[in-house]
């Protein structure tokens, strides 16, 4: 065993399994840049009270933040999220409304590593920012909707729920509260005791006890004020012209506190339900406000990347390419050649590759075979004195002569026929 390992619940993403990485970001800076939503890169690290002001009841803030001071003596966390700091570099620059934003990015947390959770996951998100028409609810829920297809996820379910806004919440939480104290003895250990102070926490609770002791609680959405309801309302039509199937799911509550009206999560039924969600997000209203700046409404997602690709494993698609390229020069003059002749295919666009060191004809070959590469390109002493190359198959089939000076060209007709 090395002596240095990554650290535990963290992984390291190599070749060609990285090219999965590369191809899903790629889908998905196209299909939201199409949406008018543009890349931020924000730091990984945030002054502490940027998280502590959104969460300071939920797990993510409270037990599973990785904090840390500098030597400047400030109190920094590794950001455990995206929203929190996108909304932190809006008020910060002020940029024109609407502000739609995406990102890909690490974040932290310090859980019980397994399968589908780690301390360093990574997100694929947007954030929109300036207005709470619900039609933006629609275009967000869709965008990542869109993205599941893309890739070929055929089997994902979209769960809705509405949480409600100041107006509405507080009375729904004081009949919750109430219902919860009738019933507290029932509830599971953890709850037992910290129910009464963030009830909706104990419908997010998985463990048999409180779903059994909840299954009659009040519903949010049976309480909304006639203006989150409308919205409610206005959403769920939007996502049916869409034609995008949904189920009102009234315990989903979602583990950050920033939410308000709709929330949502992405499950792929495919994977073990404890780390079956793939995404999810909702609606902050009250976010850009409880971060110090103007009242501003705010909706957006995160995609878990390692989910997500889990879940493409379980439904076998997206797989990861096999090979990196697609030609392989052989060289047995000396490697003079091979210089020339594969920055010239590179510079064609042709993915191509050699062997370094003075290698047998023999030895290359081997790791032309390896390559993956369908073609190999050979220069021999005699094809070198003609300047001539032989372009050979790799995987059964001929062998052509080709000037060098038609090779890229030769290539890619025989490579995209
Ligand atoms: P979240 O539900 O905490 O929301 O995380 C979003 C997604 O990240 C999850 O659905 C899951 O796929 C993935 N994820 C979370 N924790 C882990 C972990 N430990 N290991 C692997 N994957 C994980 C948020 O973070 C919100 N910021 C989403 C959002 C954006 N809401 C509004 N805008």
């Amino acid at each position: 065993m090395p002596e240095f390992q990554a650290p535990v619940g963290t992984r390291d993403v190599l070749p060609p399994e990285s090219a999965r990485w590369e191809r899903l970001v790629a889908l998905f800076a196209d299909r939201v840049g199409r949406a008018g939503y543009g890349l931020v890169i924000s730091p990984m690290f945030e002054d502490v009270g940027v998280f502590e002001r959104v969460g300071e009841s939920t797990d993510v803030v409270r037990k599973e933040m990785y904090e840390l001071e500098d030597k400047g003596g400030r109190r920094l966390a590794l950001r455990p999220e995206g929203t929190a700091s996108i909304v932190r570099a809006w008020i910060q620059h002020r940029s024109t409304l609407p502000f739609k934003a995406w990102y890909v990015a690490p974040n932290f947390r310090y859980e019980r590593p397994q399968a589908g959770r780690y301390r360093q996951h990574h997100q694929l998100g947007i954030e929109a920012l300036g207005t709470d028409d619900p039609d933006l609810d629609v275009e967000v829920v869709a965008l990542a909707s869109s993205l599941y297809r893309d890739i070929g996820l055929s089997r994902v379910r979209l769960l809705l729920n509405s949480l409600g806004d100041g107006t509405c919440r507080p009375g729904y939480l004081e009949l919750l509260r109430s219902y919860l104290e009738e019933g507290q003895e029932q509830l599971c250990d953890e709850h037992k005791a910290g129910a009464l102070d963030n009830p909706l926490r104990v419908l997010d609770c998985k463990r048999p006890a409180c779903v059994r002791a909840t299954a009659d609680a009040p519903r949010m959405v049976d309480h909304l004020c006639d203006e989150c309801a409308a919205h409610f309302a206005r959403v769920q039509a939007g996502l049916g012209t869409l034609g995008i199937g949904f189920d009102i799911e009234p315990r989903l509550v979602r583990g950050l506190d920033y939410y308000t009206r709709t929330t949502f999560e992405f499950q792929a039924p495919a994977l073990e339900a404890a780390q079956n969600g793939i995404g999810g997000g909702g609606r902050y209203d009250g976010l850009a406000e409880a971060l110090g700046g103007p009242p501003t409404p705010g909706i957006g997602f995160g995609i878990g990347v390692e989910r997500l690709l889990l879940a493409c494993d379980a439904e076998s698609v997206f797989p990861a390419p096999e090979f990196l390229v697609d030609v392989f020069v052989v060289d047995t003059t000396g490697g003079e050649v091979a210089v020339r002749v594969t920055h010239a295919l590179r510079e064609a666009g042709v993915r191509s590759d050699r062997s370094f060191g003075d290698r047998s004809m023999k030895s290359q070959f081997k790791v032309a075979d390896r390559s993956g590469a369908d073609l190999a390109v050979v220069v021999g002493p005699d094809e070198r004195a003609r300047g001539v190359a032989k372009v050979q198959s790799l995987r059964g089939g001929g062998e052509e002569e080709v000037e060098l000076e038609h090779l890229a060209a030769h290539v890619k007709r025989r490579l995209r026929p």
